[in-house]
């Protein structure tokens, strides 16, 4: 008897530019894992087209969507129904239907924190935290961040009123003050942890700020990834860090979380992030 495959379940990542992602080969292998039959997609899709190519995705028999670059907002303001921690966050990185509504969901801070904490081994609670930009990639990840409960998180941006208002916005959550990198300059003590999170690594560049801020206990996280250091991380270590780590851990952690809400497994990290780096 002719044997039927089993039903195809289909996710995508939408954004622009996605050809470069790594996304459809980290859920290939956790699919491995559960032996799902998973089909993983990318879709270009520039700003206007976005509510139309959601809608579409999910018309069509669409399982789930990863949402990258330029759409983070556009999800969140799509989506019918968010989870908390995407509501904090403002903006939406994963997408699934559920009865015909729109489901959101932020993995950004949650794998960002779960890289830290479980892959590095970081203690959060009472540390004190420098993050170097004040983007959509911080306003993601702040809320998992102060959740863990930080002495002090202090975000630094070429903007300073940008810093200062993104640290206005999360004050319930914590103790987080927003400055320019002038203002570091005060600094005397190192901080525990840095983690860069500005574009300026896309052309190859990082802020320079106070060496003060770093020291060889200082851990320094860049939540861009490269083959070798990144700008950041070669800075830092000029600056004296020995413990540095790019984001190869958080892509795969907040992937891990997609993966989680979709197919309702979780899905074993460790050897994914290894063949990763050692694509
Ligand atoms: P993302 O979603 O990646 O965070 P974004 O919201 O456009 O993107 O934010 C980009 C961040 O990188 C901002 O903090 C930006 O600083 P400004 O707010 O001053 O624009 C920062 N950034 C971009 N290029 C930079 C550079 N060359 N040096 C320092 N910071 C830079």
């Amino acid at each position: 008897m002719e044997q039927k495959s089993p039903v195809e379940l289909r996710c995508a990542l939408i954004g622009h530019p996605v050809a470069h992602s790594r996304s459809p080969l980290i859920h290939r292998l956790f699919a491995e894992q559960f032996s799902l039959p998973l089909r993983y997609d990318l879709l270009d899709v520039e700003g206007p087209a976005f509510n139309a190519a959601v809608q579409q995705f999910f018309a069509t028999g669409g399982l789930g969507l990863n949402v990258t670059v330029p759409h983070k907002m556009a999800a969140f303001a799509l989506a019918d129904q968010t989870t908390a921690r995407a509501a904090t966050a403002g903006a939406v990185n994963t997408l699934r239907e559920d009865q015909g509504r729109l489901v959101a969901d932020n993995t950004d801070g949650a794998g960002l924190v779960r890289d830290l904490t479980a892959n590095h081994g970081i203690e959060l609670g009472a540390s004190r935290i420098l993050i170097l930009g004040a983007g959509g990639a911080v306003r993601g990840c702040l809320g998992p961040i102060l959740e863990t409960g930080p002495a002090l998180v202090r975000i630094a941006n070429r903007t300073a009123a940008r810093a200062r208002q993104l640290a206005t916005d999360f004050t319930r959550l914590g103790t987080v003050e927003g400055c320019g990198y002038d203002d570091l300059e005060t600094a005397t003590s190192p901080f525990d942890l840095v983690i860069h999170a500005t574009s300026a690594g896309l052309t190859g560049e990082t802020p320079k700020f106070n060496r003060r801020c770093v020291a060889a206990s200082t851990f320094c996280y860049d939540m861009f990834y490269a083959r070798g250091d990144t700008a950041f991380l070669r800075w830092c270590r000029e600056a004296g860090a020995r413990r540095l780590a790019a984001g190869w851990g958080m892509l795969v952690e907040q992937a891990a979380e997609s993966f989680e809400f979709w197919h309702g497994r979780r899905p074993e990290t460790g050897s994914v992030i290894a063949r990763l780096l050692s694509a």
